[in-house]
C-alpha cells in the first residue's frame, strides 16, 4: 500500500487546502464548545486536542484513512502474535509482559524470580563479598536498556526505597562511569549489566570496567556472583561474561529494545521504587493496553494521537513534535520519546520495500517546562515554522511546596494558549506601544499543541502515559506503512566504529575512509 495512492489520503490533501489557512482563533470562535468536541476522557486521562488544526471533517477523513491502511487488522495480528517484525522475523508481543495473570507462563515465572530478588535486596538478605549489605545498584545499559527505568526512576523519585539508591551508566565516554565509581564502596554495590543482545559496544565495555573495578578489591572472581546479574536474550554471552545463570533474567526477542521497561529490564525501577509499585506500572500500561484494543476509534487516545501526529506531519508540513512535560520529574520522557518514536518510524523504506517518498517520524525533542521557556519557546512562539507541541501536565504534584504548582500549570497554561492564538497587531497597539516596535511584538500563533493531563504522577499512571505513547508509535507504523519494530539504521556506524578503533590506536591501514575521516585520525593521533 502507499498511502499517497489511495482514495482516503487523497480525500484529506484536498482537505487540508481548506484547513490550512484557518487560524485556531477562527476554529475556536466558530465553535464555543469546541474544547468539550476535542477532548477525551479516559481512567483519569484527559487529552484535548481542540488546540490541533482540525475540524470534525478532518477527524472523519483520518480515521477513514486509518481503515485503508487497516490499523485495526495490523492490531489483530500483533495480538495473534504473528510476525509483524517481519525483517527480523519477530512477533511484536511486550503488551504481554504486563498483561498480569493472562501472561504467558515464561513471563510469570520471570517476574516472579524479579520479585523474589528485590525482596531478597531490600530486606538486606543478600549480602556482598564482604557480608554487608547491598546499598547502590548500578544499571549498566544502553538505550531501550537504559532510558526506560532512567526516566521512570526520577519520575517515581517520591517512592524511592529508603537505604538504596540506583545509578545509571550508559556512555562508552569513561566519564561517565569513572565518577561513578570513584564515589561507590565495592563491598556494597551490585550491577546490573542491561542488554537484550548482551552484544552492546557501550554496555559491555562499562561491564568490564565495573567487574575490573570489583576485582581490583577482591581477587576471587566469585565474588562477581555477589555484585553482578544480568538481563538479557543471550544467555550463552552473559555465561561466558561470566554471570551465573541464576543471576540472569531473561527476556524474549518479541520484546523490543524500546518496549521492553516491562520486562526484566525494569528490574532497577523495582528495585528503586519497590516491587508493589513496580506492579502499578504494568497495571497502568495493562489498563491502557485494553483501552487500546477495545475503545472505538472516536475515543481511542493511542489512534487519536497518532492521527494528529500524521496530519501535522504530513498534511500541514510539520517537521519536529515537541515533547513538553510541565514537570521536572517527567524531565527524561522527551529523551525516552525519541528512541520510542524515532528509532521505531524514522525510516523511508515501508512493509513492502519500496519508498512510497512521504514523510514519517517528525523530530522529537522537548524539555521540562518552565526550564524550555527560558531557552527554546522564542522560535516556537517567533520562529516563522510549524512547531506542533505535545503538553503534559499533572493536576497533583508529589512535592507539594506552596506557590510552586499553580505557578507550574499557569505557565503550561499560558504557553499553549499563547502559541495557538497568539497576539495580533492591534492587540499590541492596544498596548499603547510605539509603532516601530509593533512588528516584534506580533505573535502569529496557530502552533497546534495537545494537552494531556494527568490526576498525578503514580506509577500507574505513568503505565498509562507509556503505553499510551508505545500503542501511538503502533498506530503510526500502520498508517505510514511501516515496519515500527526494527532499526536497521543504527548498524552502519557501529560497523564503521568497529574498523576505525583499531586505526586509532594506530594499527591498520586508513586509506579506504574518505579525507575527512583521515584528516581525523591523523589529529587525534597527533
Ligand atoms: O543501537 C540501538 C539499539 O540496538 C537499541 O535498539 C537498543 O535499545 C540499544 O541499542 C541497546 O541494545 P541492547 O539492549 O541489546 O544492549
Amino acid at each position: 500500500m502507499n498511502p499517497i495512492d489511495t482514495p482516503a489520503w487523497r480525500a484529506l490533501a484536498a482537505h487540508a487546502e481548506a484547513i490550512r489557512p484557518q487560524h485556531l482563533r477562527e476554529l475556536f470562535a466558530d465553535d464555543p464548545q469546541r474544547f468539550a468536541h476535542f477532548s477525551l476522557h479516559h481512567d483519569g486521562l484527559l487529552l484535548d486536542y481542540s488546540k490541533q488544526r482540525v475540524s470534525a471533517d478532518t477527524l472523519r477523513l483520518l480515521r477513514e484513512y486509518a481503515e485503508t491502511a487497516d490499523v485495526d487488522g495490523w492490531k489483530q495480528k500483533m495480538l495473534a502474535g504473528e510476525t509483524i517484525n517481519h525483517t527480523e522475523g519477530r512477533a511484536v508481543r511486550h503488551m504481554a509482559l504486563r498483561a498480569g495473570e493472562q501472561a504467558p507462563s515464561e513471563v510469570q515465572l520471570v517476574l516472579s524470580r524479579l520479585q523474589a530478588f528485590c525482596e531478597r535486596i531490600h530486606s538486606g538478605e543478600w549480602r556482598g563479598f564482604s557480608g554487608e549489605r547491598v546499598t547502590d545498584v548500578v544499571n549498566i545499559g544502553i538505550g531501550g536498556s537504559d532510558l526506560g527505568p532512567r526516566m521512570a526512576t526520577l519520575a517515581l523519585a517520591a517512592r524511592q526505597q529508603p537505604d538504596i539508591t540506583v545509578h545509571f551508566i550508559a556512555n562508552v565516554d569513561s566519564a561517565d562511569i569513572a565518577p561513578l565509581l570513584a564515589r561507590l564502596n565495592p563491598r556494597t554495590t551490585l550491577f546490573i549489566v542491561a542488554s537484550k543482545t548482551f552484544t552492546t559496544l557501550e554496555t559491555l565495555t562499562n561491564a568490564r570496567t565495573a567487574r575490573d573495578w570489583l576485582l581490583a578489591t577482591v581477587v576471587q572472581e566469585s565474588a562477581i556472583a555477589r555484585h553482578f546479574v544480568a538481563i538479557s536474550t543471550n544467555l550463552e554471552l552473559t555465561r561466558q561474561f561470566g554471570i551465573s545463570p541464576e543471576n540472569v533474567f531473561e527476556f524474549w526477542d518479541w520484546v523490543g529494545g524500546r518496549f521492553s521497561l516491562w520486562s526484566a529490564i525494569g528490574l532497577s525501577l523495582a528495585l528503586a521504587i519497590g516491587w508493589k509499585n513496580f506492579e502499578q506500572l504494568l497495571a497502568g500500561a495493562r489498563a491502557m493496553d485494553q483501552h487500546f484494543i477495545e475503545a472505538p476509534a472516536a475515543e481511542n487516545l493511542p489512534l487519536t494521537l497518532a492521527l494528529i501526529s500524521l496530519w501535522n506531519t504530513n498534511f500541514l508540513g510539520a517537521t519536529t513534535e515537541a515533547m513538553l512535560p510541565y514537570s521536572q520529574s517527567l524531565h527524561l520522557l522527551p529523551a525516552y520519546l525519541q528512541q520510542l518514536e524515532m528509532e521505531s518510524l524514522g525510516k523511508q523504506v515501508d512493509r513492502d520495500g519500496n519508498m512510497p517518498g512521504i514523510a514519517t517520524s517528525p523530530v522529537i525533542w522537548g524539555e521540562s517546562g518552565t526550564n524550555g521557556q527560558h531557552s527554546f519557546y522564542q522560535l516556537c512562539h517567533q520562529g516563522g515554522r510549524i512547531i506542533p507541541a505535545d503538553f503534559i501536565a499533572l493536576r497533583e504534584n508529589d512535592f507539594p511546596l506552596p506557590g510552586h504548582h499553580t505557578a507550574l500549570l499557569a505557565n503550561c497554561l499560558a504557553q499553549a494558549a499563547a502559541l495557538a492564538f497568539g497576539q495580533t497587531a492591534e492587540e499590541v497597539r492596544s498596548t499603547g506601544i510605539t509603532e516601530d516596535l509593533v512588528p516584534y511584538k506580533i505573535f502569529p500563533g496557530n502552533q497546534p499543541s495537545s494537552t494531556l493531563l494527568l490526576p498525578n504522577l503514580t506509577p500507574y499512571t505513568l503505565g498509562q502515559v507509556l503505553a499510551l505513547f508505545e500503542h501511538k508509535v503502533f498506530c503510526l507504523g500502520a498508517l505510514w506503512n511501516l515496519n515500527a519494530f526494527d532499526q536497521w539504521g543504527v548498524e552502519l556506524g557501529k560497523q564503521l566504529a568497529g574498523q576505525l578503533t583499531p586505526l586509532l590506536s594506530g594499527e591498520g591501514d586508513a586509506s579506504a575512509f574518505d579525507s575527512s575521516t583521515r584528516g581525523l585520525i591523523a589529529a587525534l593521533k597527533g
